[in-house]
């Protein structure tokens, strides 16, 4: 006997009439008409189910903090920087746990169950780094977060940085982080990459820098990212986030540079909701939009993913933790509009980002862990178009999370009295 059998699921690879069998946390079975019975037993009643969603990009020290000490009043990238300087001293330490938790919470509830986050580590009493590794192990149970060393100010422009960021990775912070584009000069940015790929290959980490994030063509610190990963062996675990100057880059300079990206096996996240907003500030018109190459970087086999990177903070006032909104607007931003290309979105905030924080037992398939969202969708498609409500959200076969399907009611005569915003039968 399972200890929970879902029901008539449609999955992301498009089978349907899929039941999926849990035991002791794990998928058991994947199968059309299973038989067999099960302590409970959920209906998907011909719905989306899905592994849940990953964002491969944020930044949970900051989050949820809008408008403390003040607003950003320009809504730019500089004056996000200027305000979380005012703010970081201010930070207490139960405040961004409790902060965190409470994003946490929204996660859960828009099945978003893996998050890689950066973390400052310029501050020198490393309260982010303390506060996020508590709540790492609190959320453990139902989200897997992932920290990566992150040197805001410039780990060679911020003096005592580099101290900070290896005293981060020994209290247990995972990943190594970087800002190349805001160190003094290309040379330093250069050499940034240099001494954070060395310090992530003699740790046996993995590396994810916020790189070129300019609207600079000339800002190709991701070359020498490339080059250092192929230097010392670190294929598939690098990536690379942001890459917004590759949208303003010479064509035939980048016709070089993907080819060395695919060779070093680099990750990309872009990060629509955030590249379409603080890049191209300084154009008139026509305005760039500042996403990486999206379409073109999947093309060449690499793995894109689509993280949120900000919800409510210096950076960004919106967002509720709904990576689908990161991928229905990474899917206009990029004009993703083919068949292919919109299921692609969906795969970039699912298996692709699972596939760069190298997470274990994900997917739906025998001995994968019974992490699962049924979504109010039909397909990967319509949940990209309606961003729909998730039914119910399980982790470890264990309902974490549900919402009631959301449907208008009508009062028109002779209409239907309910709508859902699905496409109607027959
Ligand atoms: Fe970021």
């Amino acid at each position: 006997m399972f200890d929970l059998v879902l029901r008539r699921a449609t999955l992301p690879d498009g089978r349907t009439g899929m039941d999926i069998a849990v035991s002791g946390g794990r998928i058991a079975a994947v199968e059309p008409n299973l038989p067999g019975a099960a302590a409970q037993e959920i209906d998907a009643t011909g719905r989306l189910v899905t592994p849940p969603f990953v964002d491969a990009h944020f930044h949970m020290d900051s989050t949820l903090t809008y408008g403390i000490p003040r607003v950003n009043r320009s809504g730019t990238l500089l004056e996000g920087i200027a305000l979380w300087g005012e703010l970081k001293p201010q930070l207490v330490q139960d405040a961004i746990v409790e902060r965190a938790l409470a994003y946490c919470d929204w996660a859960v509830a828009r099945g978003l169950l893996a998050i890689r986050s950066h973390v400052d580590v310029c501050d020198p009493r490393l309260l982010a780094v303390e506060a996020l590794l508590d709540v790492k192990a609190r959320v453990a149970p139902y989200l897997d977060l992932q920290l990566v060393a992150f040197p805001q100010d410039g780990v060679l422009r911020s003096p005592g940085a580099v101290d900070r960021l290896t005293r981060a990775l020994d209290m247990g912070v995972d990943v190594v982080g970087g800002i190349p584009h805001f160190e003094r000069t290309m040379a330093d940015g250069a050499a940034s990459v240099r001494l954070l790929c060395e310090i992530a290959a003699e740790r046996g980490l993995p590396v994810d820098m916020h790189c070129d994030e300019s609207d600079d063509p000339l800002s190709r610190h991701v070359e020498t990212l490339a080059y250092e990963t192929q230097r010392l062996g670190l294929h598939g675990r690098v990536t690379g986030s942001h890459l917004t100057s590759m949208h303003s880059m010479d064509n035939y300079y980048v016709s070089k540079l993907i080819p060395l990206m695919a060779e070093a096996r680099l990750g990309v996240v872009a990060n629509p909701l955030i590249n379409i907003t603080l890049q191209g500030r300084h154009d008139t018109y026509p305005r760039r939009r500042g996403m990486t190459r999206v379409p073109e970087l999947m093309a060449a086999g690499l793995t894109v993913a689509f993280g949120h990177d900000c919800v409510m903070d210096p950076w960004y006032p919106l967002g509720s933790a709904d990576m689908l909104e990161a991928a229905h607007m990474g899917l206009h931003v990029g004009q993703m509009t083919g068949v292919d290309a919109m299921r692609a979105c969906f795969a970039a905030v699912t298996e692709n980002p699972a596939a760069l924080l190298h997470l274990d037992g994900y997917g739906i398939a025998p001995g994968c862990h019974a992490d699962l969202v049924v979504l109010q969708a039909a397909d990967p498609v319509e949940a990209l178009r309606t961003r729909p409500a998730r039914l119910a959200v399980l982790r470890r076969g264990r309902v974490v999370a549900r919402t009631a399907p959301v449907t208008a009611e009508l009062t028109l005569p002779g209409r239907p009295q309910r709508v859902d915003f699905t496409r109607p039968q027959g």
